[in-house]
């Protein structure tokens, strides 16, 4: 049988390598470049990793073409309507569905940890009342880890085990904390009483003075959000978390990399972006102004929420994110404020689905369309969005840190460079210098 290689020849010298290909489960199959150096001298360019495969992983597929999502082999529309949350953070993990026993026990460990050390929360108080939620996030979670460092030993399975499971248990501490802080209210511990997603609705929203009621549909809503969020393979954020661990830095401070990342608009800051352009359109009749500016190549403005690097069909997460929109919406009082806005994101998807620029592009839709409304009819504000997108990322992050510390081939990311700067010169002192 003929062997599965790529043959690459350097036309200059006439010498050739065979690069073998290596096929996954699903997905294209990759070329294995690791000997071009050695064997050529040469390196690869791809600037964006557009056709870089970054690391071998078991825990998530993604089909842009086809617009397929599945973690661990379960797909992501049966997870976010039968599943949960906790249960999905354990499935990153552990690779496997939990027996009820293991949720239990899952659930207790969690539980165990959900508090963070009294002095940990004195670093808000660093933070201007103002300060935009994700510094904060980025800055805590890193300060985190120094709590755990002498604990942590990154080359011991248990301890690794052990810092993930306290990672999803104090996110939503920190992630409440951020919020109380910018509204000036009381920290609000967690009640081991309730579950994950009611605990975290309970520690943003309860103040002490009163008892605080939770809506099951506000907390289903959570729920599914958060599963959708909880992990997509090799993205930005999640490259920097493995590319930061790869150094055997203490993982929370991995994660605080990547959440600095996730803050940008291009990944998960859309969710905030795409609320804040619903706004300023304003009204419908403004749409086609707004489509023919992100039409304009002279005009750097984009349409938020729409576009993926991979999905070049819709983002399942997106059908499932604006069915549970509608759902939300018909359970709220006509007069909403969130009416007119939900009445403009579907005119622009319309409008945007049908133009030839979106069309051509395929551009559709992605998960931080609609997600901003739903978080904005929970009552949270806009600027706390991609905090929730970081608190469900997390166990994403997370898992795909475990997954390449217990890699074979485990070694540091360092990337190489094509250099285009000066060619080497000397050192002219500065009363010489034109
Ligand atoms: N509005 C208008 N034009 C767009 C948009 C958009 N949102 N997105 C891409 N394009 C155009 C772009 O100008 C380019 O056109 P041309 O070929 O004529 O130069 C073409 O589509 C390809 O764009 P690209 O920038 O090469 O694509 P990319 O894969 O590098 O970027 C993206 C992907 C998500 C960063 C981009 O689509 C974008 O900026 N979208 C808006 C921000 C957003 O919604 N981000 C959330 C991403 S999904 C969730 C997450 O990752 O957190």
């Amino acid at each position: 049988m003929k062997s599965e290689t790529v043959t690459i020849t350097d036309n200059s010298t006439g010498k050739t390598i065979e690069c073998p290909i290596h096929k996954g489960t699903y997905g294209a199959p990759v070329i294995d470049t690791a000997s071009l150096y050695k064997e050529l001298g040469m390196f690869t360019i791809d600037p964006g990793f557009t056709t870089t495969a970054s690391c071998r992983s078991a825990i998530t597929y993604l089909d842009g073409e086809q617009g397929v999502l599945l973690h661990r082999g379960y797909p992501i529309e049966q997870l976010a309507n039968e599943s949960s949350f906790l249960e999905v953070s354990y499935l990153l993990l552990h690779g496997e569905l939990p027996t009820a026993t293991e949720f239990v026990e899952y659930e207790n460990q969690i539980k165990n940890y959900n508090n963070v050390h009294e002095h940990l929360m004195r670093f808000f108080n660093g933070y201007r009342y103002d300060a935009h939620p994700m510094s904060i996030m980025v800055g805590v979670t890193g300060a985190m880890a120094s709590f755990y460092h002498e604990t942590t030993n990154v080359k011991n399975s248990e301890d690794r085990m052990r810092i993930a499971h306290r990672l999803i248990a104090k996110m939503p501490n920190i992630g409440s904390k951020v919020y109380k802080h910018g509204i000036g209210e009381p920290f609000i511990y967690p009640d081991n009483s309730l579950g994950y997603i009611e605990n975290l609705m309970n520690m943003m929203f309860a103040v002490p003075s009163q008892p605080f009621e939770l809506h099951p549909k506000a907390v289903a809503a959570l729920d599914q959000l958060m599963i959708l969020h909880a992990d997509h393979e090799q993205n930005a954020s999640t490259s920097t978390v493995r590319l930061a661990g790869s150094s055997e830095a203490n993982p929370l401070a991995a994660i605080s990399a990547g959440i600095s990342t996730l803050w940008g608009k291009a990944h998960g800051g859309a969710n905030e972006a795409v609320l804040e352009m619903l706004e300023e359109i304003g009204d419908v009749k403004n749409i086609p102004k707004f489509i023919a500016r992100a039409k304009d190549k002279e005009d750097s403005y984009r349409l938020m929420g729409f576009g993926h690097r991979v999905y070049k069909n819709f983002d399942p997460r997106a059908t499932i994110i604006s069915k549970a929109c509608h759902e939300v919406l018909d359970d709220m009082d006509q007069n909403s404020e969130l009416r007119p806005l939900m009445q403009i994101a579907m005119e622009l998807e319309k409008i945007a689905l049908e133009d030839e620029y979106f069309i051509q592009r395929k551009l559709y839709p992605n998960v931080d369309f609609y997600s901003g409304i739903i978080l904005r009819a929970l009552s949270i504000p806009t600027n706390m969005f991609t905090v929730f997108f970081a608190m469900a990322r997390s166990a994403g992050w997370i898992a795909n840190w475990l997954e390449m510390m217990e890699d074979p081939d485990f070694r540091i990311g360092r990337p190489r460079q094509l250099y285009i700067g000066s060619e080497r010169r000397d050192y002219v002192a500065m009363d010489k210098r034109g």
